[in-house]
């Protein structure tokens, strides 16, 4: 396998190219990617009516502490929380706050923590108690959405493979994918090359390649696709105030297909497929 990344110094991003992996990676992704899904499966017991998205934060800081990885959105760009909190018609970067939840939310929980300099990322949804059907279902379209951009995640297929899948079930669900903010590699850097759009032609992009480590991480809408900034510069919310979903994953490209590095240890990462166990 080419491997030019883990030879580095520290990483680096080198503009233009998508870094191939070692198996050096791949452990380390795997640790991060375990730790981080570890986090989400605790804070599950906690997501009740009445607790605030910041007493949840706090439990993933302290979560990470305990465990010896840091928090890669704490003090990241301005922002200074260990997690996104995304409830209802939020898309993403929610700012954990003093608001309690409350019974018929959904939440999206989305936390990065390094292990040995790698970062492992994901999210998922936590629906407060009992929610509406509309909800349930948007949010069983939007794993469907999750693990169909997976399953063509593999070499020779491209990264608008992966985003075609995912634009083409949602659509045919009535439902609508975010484009402004996408997928993206990641590793030692938080953030790097390829982009992961969860739209897009099949065979536009670039070929997948075994080495490759990202994230896909879809947001789908009841409502209209366009979102807007709120005036605290992080928070995405529906420019129509429907209700939007999130879940993401870490995943590498191996020989014959993708490894997830951030599948939940306790089987929990949809949580409406947990409920019906
Ligand atoms: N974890 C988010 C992602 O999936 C990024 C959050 S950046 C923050 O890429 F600064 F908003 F926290
Ligand atoms: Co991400
Ligand atoms: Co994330």
């Amino acid at each position: 396998m080419v491997s030019y990344v883990d030879a580095q110094d520290g990483a680096q991003r080198v503009a233009g190219t998508i870094p191939l992996h070692s198996e050096v990676g791949f452990a380390g992704m795997r640790k991060a990617g375990n730790l981080t899904a570890q986090a989400l499966d605790m804070l599950t017991a906690h997501v009740r009516p009445g607790i605030t998205t910041l007493e949840l934060d706090r439990l993933a800081f302290e979560f990470a502490k305990d465990h010896g990885a840091k928090p890669a959105t704490l003090f990241y760009r301005g922002f200074r929380h260990s997690t996104c909190t995304s409830l209802n018609h939020v898309v993403c970067h929610g700012i954990p706050s003093n608001k309690t939840i409350k019974e018929g939310d959904i939440l999206n929980i989305d936390i990065t923590l390094v292990v040995d300099g790698w970062h492992g990322d994901s999210s998922r949804m936590y629906p407060v108690g009992e929610i509406s059907r509309k909800a349930e279902r948007l949010i069983e379209i939007t794993y469907k959405s999750l693990e169909l951009g997976i399953a063509v995640a593999k070499p020779g297929n491209t990264t608008g493979d992966i985003g075609a899948a995912i634009q083409e079930y949602v659509e045919g669900q009535r439902a609508s994918v975010v484009r402004d903010f996408v997928g993206h590699g990641l590793g030692q850097l938080f953030h790097d090359e390829p982009s992961i759009m969860h739209f897009g032609k099949k065979g536009d992009g670039a070929e997948l390649k075994e080495g490759m480590i990202f994230t896909i991480e879809p947001m789908v809408n009841l409502g209209k696709p366009n979102v807007k900034i709120l005036s605290d510069g992080w928070t995405a919310v529906t420019r129509d105030r429907s209700l939007s979903a999130q879940c993401e994953h870490s995943i590498g490209i191996t020989k014959h297909g993708c490894e997830i590095f951030t599948s939940s240890p306790m089987g929990i990462f949809n949580p409406l497929e947990a409920q019906n166990k």
